[in-house]
């Protein structure tokens, strides 16, 4: 989640953390905002960006030599003023300001509106702002003391900046599960949320560790503790990185850094929703339609793109285990072919930029017959989760490469976990089954994670087919969706023509292309029908094709047929999209870095088609 730049120190702040913010844009946001502490602690913040900050306080006093600021990507509470950071406590005592997602707010803010505190925004962030003064004025204790008793409350992601308004000398700062990192200065500290916008200041960086908190002030060293209470001793680094590195966190392109960040990501969008130690899944979003889509005849999703076949993942899935009619259309399409649309449809728009313009206009077609619709979106308050009844937030964090790698497997979380919960609802697998598959949920990021940690292999077969001019790539079942997305990021960064099939579609026509020339991807990790696929590589190798197998780890029996063999960990079928997806991003990016392409902004493409 975005950006977060603090400063203390001898120096004017405003400057340092403006700049600061600016450096942190290549993260993606929607609003921003500082607070300064001269003669009084002031917050300045506007929905937008940084430059629209900067015109919103081009009048005032902007003295002080401490501050905070932020950049927000929102999770809570649409993108608008108010909800932008800083964010003011109810008596103005303190300003905070947050990356990361507090996962109980609504129970926090419950109990804090039954002791008098009245809300001003629909964000987590302002609950915990509360909180923090609640404790310090309730348990008479310091703020660092404070802040580390409410953090003990606190489930979720975070990395907070607490500014005092009584304190001009000390900054209070804490992570868990979002990065902070506090810059060394001759005789001022930095904060941010990643290197950054200190570099140019510092190269001596302590990088927060989760559950810790430190205490950043003028008059002396920097404190450490954990948020259990216990001494920390700050480990100081220097920063080798260039700037350009560090924006994308030492990858070369944001879409590795991207392909990286997807256990976390798939992680993220099953924070607070999965809950495999009671076997429940909560969707918040959806709680007001669950009966809708109980009760649904015919789910149609609709969607463009790479959030399309995340969408035919979805099919397989509601109708595999929640045994309910899906129809997944382009969005292109449906909204012009005069579809049949029922009252009693439940219609789901994926959408990772929430901006796409079929896909909106495909959602006003279905509203206006009746049907109920619900939003799958990566942007808070997009104008495709603005459109739909309801919805859940895929909780990706920005996706800065045009090419969607972690917005896909977080939609197919998403989905995953829709299907789960109506399965759940309707009773079509059975608590056993349904246990099991929400521990083996639980366990896909760390198998993501296995899944990337060996980048040999994937690079030996970029560098053998960098120079072809078609690939082919087959799947069944689950990898069908799979092979259509593999085809997809490889032609559109790399531009190599590449086609997604079923796996026994081949003989009806594309066998006529297998030669030596043409590189055939096969996603061979079925269990129903492991054989039919094995089939299909033979059939490839009896026509000289050359054979990309993916398999479940320890199958050594495709070793014998194929010409490379990427291995993936074991987990069951239909999660096996959130698996095999990822060597096929790698292949498509070290092919188009090999092929000298424009990988971040592939020629001809847009992050957001918002034209027709
Ligand atoms: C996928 O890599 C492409 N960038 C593109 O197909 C994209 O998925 C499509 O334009 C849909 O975008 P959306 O998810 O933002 O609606
Ligand atoms: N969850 C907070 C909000 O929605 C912080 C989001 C962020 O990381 O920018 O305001």
């Amino acid at each position: 989640m975005c950006g977060i730049v603090a400063y203390l120190g001898p120096k004017e702040a405003y400057p340092i953390l403006i700049n600061g913010l600016r450096r942190l844009e290549y993260r993606g946001y929607d609003s921003a905002g500082v607070a300064l502490l001269n003669d009084s602690l002031e917050v300045y913040k506007t929905k937008g960006k940084v430059a629209d900050l900067e015109n919103f306080v081009k009048e005032v006093d902007l003295r002080g030599t401490i501050g905070i600021a932020h950049t927000r990507w929102a999770t809570h509470g649409e993108p608008n003023d108010v909800n932008a950071h800083p964010h003011f406590s109810q008596s103005k005592e303190i300003a905070l300001i947050h990356n990361g997602i507090i996962e109980n707010y609504a129970p926090l803010r419950s109990e804090l509106e039954t002791r008098g505190y009245v809300f001003e925004s629909s964000t987590d962030t302002e609950v915990l702002t509360n909180l923090i003064e609640d404790i310090r004025k309730n348990e008479n204790v310091s703020l660092f003391e404070a802040v580390r008793i409410a953090l003990n409350q606190v489930i979720g992601a975070y990395a907070i900046v607490v500014i005092d308004a009584k304190d001009p000398n000390s900054l209070i700062a804490a992570r868990k599960g979002s990065p902070l990192v506090i810059g060394i200065g001759n005789d001022d500290y930095y904060i941010a949320s990643d290197a950054t916008p200190i570099i140019e200041y510092t190269r001596n960086v302590v990088y927060l560790d989760d559950e810790e908190i430190a205490l950043i002030s003028r008059s002396s060293d920097l404190k450490i503790k954990t948020i259990r209470n216990k001494e920390k001793t700050p480990y100081v680094q220097e920063l080798e990185m260039n700037l350009s590195a560090l924006e994308k966190g030492g990858f070369e392109h944001f879409m590795l850094k991207e392909i990286f960040e997807q256990p976390q990501s798939i992680r993220d969008s099953m924070r607070g929703r999965l809950h495999a130690d009671i076997g429940s899944v909560s969707l918040g979003g959806i709680i007001d339609y669950e009966q809708k889509l109980v009760n649904a005849k015919r789910i149609i999703i609709v969607a463009c793109g790479t959030s399309w076949h995340a969408g035919l993942v979805g099919e397989y899935l509601f109708e595999d285990i929640a045994r309910i009619p899906v129809e997944v259309e382009y969005a292109s399409e449906f909204r012009y072919r005069n579809p049949v649309i029922y009252e009693s449809d439940v219609v789901i728009a994926i959408s990772q930029s929430g901006e796409t313009a079929d896909t909106l206009a495909a959602i006003d077609l279905a509203k206006q017959k009746g049907a109920t619709i619900l939003g799958i979106c990566n942007v808070v308050g997009s104008s495709i989760a603005r459109a739909t009844h309801a919805g859940s937030y895929t909780h990706a964090g920005p996706e800065i490469g045009v090419a969607s790698t972690k917005a896909f497997t977080a939609q197919v979380t998403l989905l995953t976990l829709m299907a789960l919960r109506l399965a759940q609802l309707k009773g079509t697998i059975t608590k056993t089954r349904f246990v099991h598959l929400l521990n083996e949920l639980e366990r896909i990021p760390d198998k993501v994670a296995k899944t990337l940690q060996s980048s040999k292999k994937v690079i030996e077969i970029a560098e053998k087919y960098k120079d072809v001019r078609n690939f082919l790539y087959l799947g069944r079942g689950y990898n069908f969706p799979v092979a259509l997305e593999g085809a997809l990021k490889l032609k559109e960064i790399s531009y190599i023509h590449a086609e997604g099939y079923p796996a026994a579609e081949m003989k009806h026509g594309p066998i006529a292309l297998i030669d030596e020339e043409m590189p055939v991807v096969v996603i061979a990790t079925n269990k129903g029908t492991y054989d039919k696929v094995v089939s299909n590589i033979q059939e490839v190798k009896a026509r000289k094709g050359q054979v990309i197998a993916i398999v479940t780890e320890g199958n050594v029996a495709v070793y014998g047929m194929a010409d490379y063999v990427i291995e993936i960990p074991e987990t069951e079928e239909m999660f096996v999209p959130l698996l095999a997806t990822v060597p096929l991003q790698k292949l498509a990016y070290y092919i188009a870095v090999m092929r000298g392409c424009n990988v971040d902004q592939p020629r001809n493409l847009a992050k957001s088609v918002t034209v027709e």
